[in-house]
Formats: structure tokens, sequence, C-alpha cells
């Protein structure tokens, strides 16, 4: 086992003033043993948790890390307008620069609002359908994630039936699902919502159906309602415009956050022409929206997503980590479900449905300073290097073997709660 003594001490003493000691997705409780719960320096691909073990961080801050933690020119751009002024009584001229390189990057988008979090994103993009259709229902697929506000968050305590009304459930990637969804809308659909890909937790990840999205067009045209698409997660992961221009098919709208800003906190909902004044109608607004620092960050990211060849390197080195995964896996008689696109990973063991393997085999890997998430989908993000995947070939080769020397394994305690319900 890592020294973990100053993670420990942070826990006992976090459990005494935050509630559970964590909350939210970066709460490790669920998580296998050995993960660290705090860090305390994270730069390019690579983290040191609270006691100083470095890992090769293959979840990259749940997204936002897409050109390597404190990557030079955008800290840069960061830094220089931090000091020249950021949460100020009005935004600086850098936001209408980060919006400009926004319209340019997206093709559907006329404009853009900025705000921190993607459910600040996801949350206008509902207020504004509803404002521009006057009318209330919205699809969405059961098990998509579209953050934490009450009308959206997966937990329903501390929310009324109320929250979540007007809402109807499809299962992505089902044109039929999504058609009878439309029909019990009736007259009141005001938008359809579609994750880029199927990046639902614990299950394998699927690409996106055309067909599916074709329909969800058309069906949004035939009622007069909006098609969402939420790019928080995925976008500028998969393609350099909106997700689902891989299929051809544009949104009205479009959520995103996370890698705008290569993790400088700044999310943004852009949306066509035809959306621009229900847009203007909503009030939104927050304390932190306008800070020009993150703005900054944004428009040196926005460049870098133009110009460099991030997509293809991301790409390249997820494909080389899927291969050595599998010939790995196979040496030791395993076979694994490596899902999604290779840039956003989702890995689990084959035949293990109460993921006591996969566990077993992330547990190991933590212990070896690889940062993989047993149920969460990973990211790839350009600062990696072939010899960082080729460094995590040879610790999950290692992982293969002892996870192979355990036999038959219980499933983790910590899951127990989750896998009853
Ligand atoms: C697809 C998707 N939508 C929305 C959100 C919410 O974003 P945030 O956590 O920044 O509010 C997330 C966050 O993980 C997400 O993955």
């Amino acid at each position: 086992m890592r020294n973990n003594s100053v993670d420990r001490s942070l826990r006992e003493r976090a459990q005494a003033v935050i509630p559970n000691g964590m909350y939210g997705h970066q709460s490790v409780a669920l998580l296998p043993d050995g993960y660290p719960q705090f860090f305390s320096r994270a730069k390019g691909a690579y983290l040191w948790d609270a006691d100083g073990s470095q890992y090769i961080d293959y979840l990259c801050g749940y997204g936002p890390n897409l050109f390597g933690y404190g990557h030079e020119a955008i800290t840069k751009a960061f830094l220089d307008q931090l000091q020249e002024g950021d949460a100020m009584t009005g935004p600086g001229p850098a936001m209408v620069a980060a919006a400009e390189a926004m319209t340019r990057q997206i093709s559907h988008a006329d404009w853009v609002m900025f705000c921190k979090n993607g459910t600040d994103a996801t949350t206008m993009a509902l207020m504004i359908a509803r404002s521009h259709t006057r009318k209330s229902t919205v699809i969405r697929a059961r098990g998509a994630y579209h953050g934490a506000a009450p009308w959206c968050t997966p937990v329903a305590n501390g929310t009324t039936a109320s929250d979540h009304a007007n809402q109807i459930f499809c299962d992505y990637n089902d044109p039929d699902s999504l058609a009878a969804a439309v029909k019990q809308a009736g007259n009141d659909l005001a938008a359809i919502f579609a994750a880029p890909i199927k990046h639902d937790t614990f299950v394998d990840q699927a690409p996106l159906d055309p067909e599916y999205a074709r329909r969800a067009r058309a069906q949004a045209d035939e009622h007069g309602a909006l098609l969402i698409v939420d790019d928080v997660r995925g976008g500028f992961r998969l393609a350099r415009d909106c997700s689902w221009s891989l299929v051809g098919v544009e949104p009205d709208l479009s959520a995103w956050g996370k890698a705008i800003a290569n993790g400088h906190p700044l999310s943004a909902l852009v949306g066509s022409e035809p959306f621009r004044a229900a847009a203007g109608s909503i009030y939104a607004t927050g304390s932190y929206w306008f800070a020009a620092a993150p703005m900054a960050a944004a428009v040196a990211t926005l460049s870098l997503i133009r110009d460099s060849d991030y997509l293809e390197r991301t790409i390249a080195l997820g494909d080389r980590l899927r291969k050595g995964l599998d010939a790995a896996a196979a040496q030791y008689g395993f076979r694994l479900r490596q899902t999604g696109p290779s840039q956003m990973p989702l890995i689990l063991f084959d035949e293990d449905p109460q993921l006591a393997r996969t566990y077993l085999w992330n547990s190991a890997l933590i212990q070896r300073g690889v940062y993989f998430h047993p149920w969460h989908n990973m990211f790839i993000c350009a600062a990696m290097t072939e010899l960082d995947i080729d460094n995590t070939l040879d610790r999950a080769g290692e992982a293969f073997a002892l996870t192979q020397k355990a036999g038959k394994i219980e499933p983790a305690e910590q899951l127990r709660p989750l896998l009853k319900a």
C-alpha cells in the first residue's frame, strides 16, 4: 500500500466539516480501495495526491483537462487576464472574443451565453426551449446525465415531484422509443435533449445511431420543438464542432463546459439564430459567470482546438491503449469490454456483472500510479505520450496477473448498496 497518511488525516478532518467527508462525483466513496481523495498538484497528464504519489490521470478532472493540466499558453492567457481583472463589475473584452471563437468553431452556433457549470448550460437550454415554444414537456434519455439541478439530478432526495414534472424518458438510440415519447408529449413538446453518444455510467458506451439523430431532428421540427445536444462532456473531444456534426445533424441549442477552457471555470450554451430572442428573454446570471480570466483561457483553448492536431493525437493514443489492453487481457485469459470512442474509453471486464474483477484490477492499477475509473468513461488528453500509454500497459499487465491470481472475487463492499438497488 502506498503511503496515504496525509490523505487519511485530511479525510478525518473533512468528515467533521464536510457532509459525508465529501460529496458529488469527486467523492471516492464508491471507488475501489486505494483511491486517494485529495490531490496536491496536477501538471500535464499527471496528478500527485496529497501524500506525493504520482498518477497518470485518465479522468482528466472528469473531462476538463484536454490539453494537459497547467498548459503553458492557456495558463499564461488566464494569468495575464487575472492580473488585469477577473470578476469585475462588468465583463471584459475577452467575453466577446470567447463568444466569437465559439460561434466560429461550432457550425450551428450564432450566439453564446456563458455560465460556470454544465448544469447552468443545460438548465438554460431547458428554459429557452420552454420560453420559445411556450410549451413544457421535454424528452430525455433514461440514464443520461444532464447535471445536478433539481430538474435533472439523478438522486431524488431534496427534490419534489413537481421539480421532475413535464419530462418524458425514452431509450437513447431507439427511434421507436423516441417516437412513443413524442406521441405521449402530445401538443406540449418543448424540447428533445440528447447526449452526443451514449456515455452513461456503469454500462457499455455506444456511438450515436445516425438514424436516431435524424429522427430526433425530424420529430423536433414536426412539433416545433427544440433539439438540444448536451456536449458538456463530449464537446471538442469527439469533433472540433458540435458532436452531432459527425452524423450531419445540427441541433438548435448545444450545452458546453468542461474542456472549453481546459479546466478554467467556464461553460456555455450556444444556439442558432431562430432562438436568439428566446435566449434573450430568460433571466440567467451568476456572480462569477462573466469573470474575464476563464474567458481568456477559453480564447487560448479554442485557438488550440482550431489549430492543433489534438483530436487526431488523442484518438491515436486511445487506439494504442485499447489495442494494448486487449492484448494484455488476452494473455491472462480475460476479455475486456472496451466501449466508447477510444479517446473517451470505458473499460469493463466481460462476464463481471458485479464489477468484482473490474474493481480489483482498478485497485491494483491505482497502487501502480495509473488513475483509471471502473464505471465512468475516462478521457485521453493531448499531453499524454506514447510512453505514458506503454507504461500504463506494463502496469495493466501486472494488474491482470494479480487479478488472475485472485481467482473468484467477491463484489466490492462499497458497491453493494448500488448493486442491490
Ligand atoms: C453530459 C453532461 N451534462 C451535464 C453535466 C453537468 O456539468 P457540471 O457538473 O459542470 O454542472 C455533466 C457533468 O459531468 C455531463 O457529463
